[in-house]
């Protein structure tokens, strides 16, 4: 949309969040809470985003570099009526629409933005349309204040409201469409008479009002929509809503969740139809989840592919693995960055995989460390499998080729390959490569000496006297 330009107000500290951090780049499912305005207006066609930012602005513009949005530093923090000034900068000559939001609100919908839009550019004439919704408790909000005719004449911020204006339950949201025009010749006339000595942005309002201008407003029914995150209460409160979407998202979809309440899935996971998730997952990042699959209790997940139909069973731990179609991993398994399995492997417990590739039907059922490793097709991984992958300076790489049988408490100290179909002996140390379908075992002779035990027990005895 070519007249549609935006402006995101994000230069406040937040102070009440007693952080170091500033207050939009602390997370929602995932995500810096100043994500969720970006990505809203980047959807409803807004040609140019101006982000406001001053309290830590380097992390901000770090965080949020993209070419869709410029940023305005604002030094001083007076309010956020100076923010919009100093964003106005950057819209110099801009002749459409202005979309403010706060980036302290992060649950906005696209919908409403949309209503918004509808009702602004419907009535063609309004200087200003705002967003408004009913709160049981407003402490906190700009409160509404309309005329007998229940036009809105201004809005009054809770400490400048009068004790009979603190009982309105109508509450600015901070969601408003500006001409451009109006902007560029008011906002310069706010003053800072008010409590907090800040230039208030709602009082635009007012000075259209006096100046005979329209003000419309769209008043909308969900109030946690609009809910502003201003501590960290607050914080996990959003979070809590926001999961709880992304939850319905996935369940409408065809996602089974067992518990939505403990399932954390963050913006941007993603999962397939019938697959069915355990209470307690976390599931971050760029993590997607085919169908048809299990995800058991506990199950932690972050920036993996898992293939569909596989079984992620109790408190396994994935990360930035990929997880091929009917694997089988888990309890208790371990999957490393770049770790590659392909169809119908099984990981199983206490197993800790780090770099390494598996190929289709091979297996590592227990207490097992594969490390910088190439495993080939259905090769069988013995309990108590070590890939020795470091020597204290260099990591190597262990090759085990397809079909090869690897005894139980095996070491294999890489480099090193072990061939096709080859077979190592359990309890063997594997230091030079094994041709194919050779067998190599380090066992050590074994000794039965008989009647040993009660020889020793009869020196102890003398001993003791
Ligand atoms: C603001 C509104 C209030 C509304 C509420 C909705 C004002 C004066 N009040 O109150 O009517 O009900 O939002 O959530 O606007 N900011 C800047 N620069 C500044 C000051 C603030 O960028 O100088 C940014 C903040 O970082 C924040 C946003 O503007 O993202 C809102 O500021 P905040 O101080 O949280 O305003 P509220 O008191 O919540
Ligand atoms: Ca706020």
């Amino acid at each position: 949309m070519k007249n549609l330009a935006a402006v995101v107000l994000a230069a406040g500290k937040g102070t009440r969040m007693k952080s170091e951090k500033p207050k939009v780049l602390h997370e929602i499912a995932g995500k810096p809470m100043l994500f969720y305005p970006v990505n809203l207006l980047k959807k409803s066609g807004a040609g140019k985003i101006v982000l406001v930012v001053g309290f830590g602005s380097e992390a901000v513009v770090k965080a949020f570099s993209d070419p869709a949005v410029s940023f305005v530093v604002q030094e001083e923090q007076l309010g956020t009526g100076h923010a919009v000034m100093c964003a106005l900068k950057e819209l110099r000559g801009f002749p459409g629409d202005v979309l403010v939001l706060s980036g302290d609100v992060p649950l906005i919908r696209e919908e409403t933005v949309k209503s918004l839009l509808e009702l602004h550019r419907k009535g063609g004439k309004a200087a200003i349309s705002l967003v408004t919704t009913d709160v049981e408790d407003p402490t906190g909000y700009g409160r509404i204040v309309r005329d007998a005719e229940g036009a809105v004449t201004r809005i009054v911020e809770e400490k400048d409201c009068s004790p009979l204006q603190k009982k309105i339950q109508e509450v600015n949201t901070g969601v408003y469409l500006f001409s451009a025009e109006f902007l560029h010749s008011n906002i310069k006339k706010l003053g800072k008479e008010n409590a907090q000595g800040e230039y208030y942005l709602p009082d635009l309002i007012h000075l259209a009002v006096e100046g005979g201008l329209r003000v419309d407003s769209v008043s909308i029914a969900d109030a946690t929509e609009v809910m502003g995150v201003n501590n960290r209460v607050e914080l996990a409160k959003a979070a809590e809503f926001m999961r709880a979407r992304i939850n319905e998202t996935l369940m409408v979809s065809g996602v089974t969740i067992i518990d939505p309440r403990s399932t954390y899935i963050d913006y941007g996971v993603a999962a397939g139809a019938d697959t069915v998730i355990y209470p307690g997952c976390r599931l971050s990042g760029t993590t997607v989840i085919g169908s048809g699959c299990v995800i058991e209790e506990g199950v932690v997940i972050t920036s993996s592919k898992i293939g569909d139909g596989s079984t992620i069973k109790s408190y396994s731990v994935i990360e930035k693995s990929e997880v091929g179609k009917e694997n089988d991993i888990g309890p208790f398994a371990r999957l490393r960055p770049a770790t590659i399995l392909a169809d119908k492997v099984k990981i199983g417990n206490f197993v800790e995989v780090k770099k390494s590739t598996l190929g289709k039907g091979s297996k590592a059922n227990h207490l097992t460390y594969l490390g910088d490793s190439v495993i080939g097709e259905g090769v069988n991984i013995g309990a108590g499998t070590i890939t020795c992958n470091y020597d204290g300076t260099n990591k190597s790489v262990t090759r085990i080729e397809d079909g090869a049988f690897i005894g139980s408490d095996s070491q294999l100290v890489a480099p090193v390959t072990i061939g096709k179909d080859a077979y190592v002996g359990s309890g063997t140390t594997v230091t030079r490569d094994v041709p194919a379908g050779s067998l190599v075992i380090t066992r050590a002779p074994e000794k039965v000496i008989e009647g040993w035990a009660g020889r020793k027990l009869k020196g102890k005895a003398k001993e003791k006297k």
